[in-house]
């Protein structure tokens, strides 16, 4: 069966091996992502070399049962996208690589993927997306971040984190709270039920769109000092709470204040963090409310996969961006205007 707007979407940059066949960029014909969260979590973090080993010990799998799903052989795709970056350099080099051996065996174009863009696109998977200017806040295990996208094409950096990202802070505090890993959904899990206001954590760089949340650890570590291992394991949901609290709550804030200064109407809200039902509320509350649109993807489209990255290559396709076979994966590739449609 011969779908000419079939893409298959490969992401490598970090700790999941994921693969998606996705058609015009926003139904999903199918989807697998190999986890390595058992490999990781005795190390309370991701190991790089574990994870670039575990890629390429998966990834033929991971591609074929997407393929195998959607009814499709590699032959019939309309292109091959692969995240190139940013992320780890040797987790990339799997993804690259593969990309480009398939490309170059079966003729089908080779598009490179921003993975950022991939987590913005991902608001277009089984949905209409942003039709006009927006502002993306993107807040993910490795990047946090302000970015104004114009419907003509192109980002415009408004603000970053100068430290820790969010998902960063969420792995770090959960970890110091012996929840586990990943920190962001146990983090999660164990706040339901506990008094956001228990613990006053600080809120870093108000009235700025830059963010800082290394801050919040460094407070976190004092109080969790302070309070005394009993009494930390009896308020576990309260600094739970509070910790979550304090992180969405800037997340928003500073949305908040991008968008009022660039007068959009619609919002993107993308990356792991995103996944984050505290925020969700707050969004509805703080945005929803004002009539601005926000655009927050699908859950299991929040963190990586690799539908987002066939829908942001759709929109390369379109435009007939594609890469050539001496594409190489790129651990600080800077996000370049690219043209939305
Ligand atoms: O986008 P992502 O999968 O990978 C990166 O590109 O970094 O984001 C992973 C981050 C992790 O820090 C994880 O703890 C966080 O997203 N995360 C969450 C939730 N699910 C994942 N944070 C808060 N609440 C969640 N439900
Ligand atoms: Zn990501």
């Amino acid at each position: 069966m011969t779908s000419p707007a079939s893409i298959l979407g490969i992401e490598t940059s970090c700790d999941e091996t994921a693969a998606a066949v996705v058609d015009r960029g926003r139904e999903v014909l199918a989807h697998a992502s190999a986890t390595q969260d058992d490999l990781h979590a005795p190390h309370g973090g991701v190991v790089p070399e574990l994870a670039s080993r575990r890629h390429a010990e998966v990834i033929d799998q991971v591609v074929e049962q997407v393929l195998d799903r959607a009814g499709l052989e590699a032959r019939d795709l309309a292109a091959i996208a692969v995240t190139q970056g940013p992320g780890l350099i040797g987790a990339l080099a799997v993804g690259v690589a593969y990309a480009k051996a398939l490309a170059y065996g079966t003729g089908v174009p080779l598009i490179g993927v921003h993975h950022l863009d991939g987590h913005i696109a991902a608001t277009g998977l089984g949905a209409a997306g942003p039709s006009g200017p927006f502002v993306a806040l993107l807040a993910s295990g490795g990047h946090t971040g302000l970015y104004a996208a114009e419907a003509a094409g192109g980002y415009r950096i408004l603000g970053q984190t100068r430290d820790d990202a969010a998902g960063e802070a969420l792995d770090k505090a959960a970890k110091l709270l012996g929840l586990g890993y990943p920190g962001g959904p146990a983090l999660e899990a164990a706040a339901r039920g506990g008094d956001p206001a228990w613990l006053a954590l600080p809120r870093a760089m108000p009235g700025s769109l830059e963010f800082s949340f290394s801050g919040l650890k460094t407070a976190l570590v004092h109080a969790v000092r302070k309070t005394g291992q009993e009494d930390v394991e009896a308020h576990r949901a309260d600094i739970a709470a509070s910790v979550q609290q304090a992180v969405m709550e800037v997340l928003v804030e500073k949305l908040v204040l991008a968008v009022n200064r660039t007068g959009v109407r619609e919002v993107v809200v993308a990356g792991g963090v995103a996944a984050n039902g505290l925020l969700r509320a707050l969004l509805c509350d703080r945005l929803g409310r004002r009539g601005i649109t926000v655009h927050i993807p699908q859950p299991a489209f929040c963190t990586d996969n690799g539908a987002m990255v066939a829908a942001a290559g759709y929109r390369l396709y379109l435009a007939g961006r594609f890469a050539s076979l001496d594409l190489a994966p790129q651990a600080d590739l800077p996000l370049v205007p690219v043209p939305l449609t």
